[in-house]
């Protein structure tokens, strides 16, 4: 099992959310944070001066999904959330030792 944490425009929520639940990819946790790239946020201009943002709004998915499932997922994603513009975002991918589904007790892929 494998957790893809992606980080992505918050307006493109809604289409990956959809898209996603298309591949039959269901359970997702989504925050709202904070990040910057490697242009460090962007500058904006606030009454004739220049104000550096050095942290935009992003949006965090976590999915967690069989093995299997991980190369649709991460195409569905990069599918949807793409603008071609800088600041699309990113997706990280990492090993899951275990999964446990708390109202029934099942475990591993089972639980996802
Ligand atoms: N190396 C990183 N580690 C953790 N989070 C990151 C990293 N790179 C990007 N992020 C997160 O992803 C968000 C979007 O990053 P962004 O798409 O700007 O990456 P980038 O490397 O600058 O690529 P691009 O040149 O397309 O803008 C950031 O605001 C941050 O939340
Ligand atoms: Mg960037």
């Amino acid at each position: 099992m494998k957790k893809i944490v992606t980080i992505i425009r918050p307006d493109k929520l809604e289409d990956v959310k959809q898209a996603l639940e298309e591949i039959g990819c269901l359970g997702m946790t989504v925050k709202e944070v904070k990040g910057r790239g490697i242009q460090l946020g962007i500058t904006e201009s606030y009454r004739g001066t220049d104000y550096k943002v050095d942290l935009l709004p992003k949006t965090q998915v976590e999915i967690v999904a069989k093995t299997e499932e991980v190369e649709k997922i991460v195409d569905t994603i990069v599918k949807n959330a793409q603008t071609g513009c800088i600041g699309d975002g990113k997706i990280f991918i990492s090993p899951v030792e275990e999964v446990v589904r708390i109202r029934t007790g099942e475990r591993g892929e089972d639980a996802i």
